[in-house]
């Protein structure tokens, strides 16, 4: 607990980072560390309602959301996604400022 105290002086974006799960550092090229990046044609995922995150992250896995003609390029990151890496991720990314 003293750690993670000590580590909310370290700044916002390393404090998020060392933070997240290990599966969301394959997320941060297109998403962005913050989750607020929108290169790709994607919306921002930062503070999205949990249960919609997990929504759509099953629906990348199973091939069945195609949100913005894009889902090529989100597929693949969700395709090996365990349910409980799903859960993990989604609570992560819920909790980042919008
Ligand atoms: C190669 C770039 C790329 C990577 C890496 C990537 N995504 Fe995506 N993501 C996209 C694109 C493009 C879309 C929009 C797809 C569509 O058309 O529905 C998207 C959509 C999403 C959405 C829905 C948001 C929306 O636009 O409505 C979520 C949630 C999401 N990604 C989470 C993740 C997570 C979590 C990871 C890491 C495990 C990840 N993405 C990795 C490119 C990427």
């Amino acid at each position: 607990m003293k750690k993670v105290l000590g580590l909310a002086f370290i700044g916002m974006v390393s404090m998020a980072l060392a933070d997240a799960p290990a599966t969301f550092k394959k997320c941060v090229s297109c998403h962005g560390a913050d989750g607020k990046k929108t290169t790709f044609g994607n919306s921002a995922i930062a503070g999205v309602d949990k249960a919609q995150l997990i929504e759509d992250l099953k629906g990348y896995r199973a091939k069945t959301l195609n949100r913005h003609g894009k889902a090529n390029l989100m597929n693949p990151n969700a395709a090996k996604l365990t349910d409980e890496e799903i859960e993990e991720l989604a609570t992560y990314i819920s909790g980042l400022p919008k």
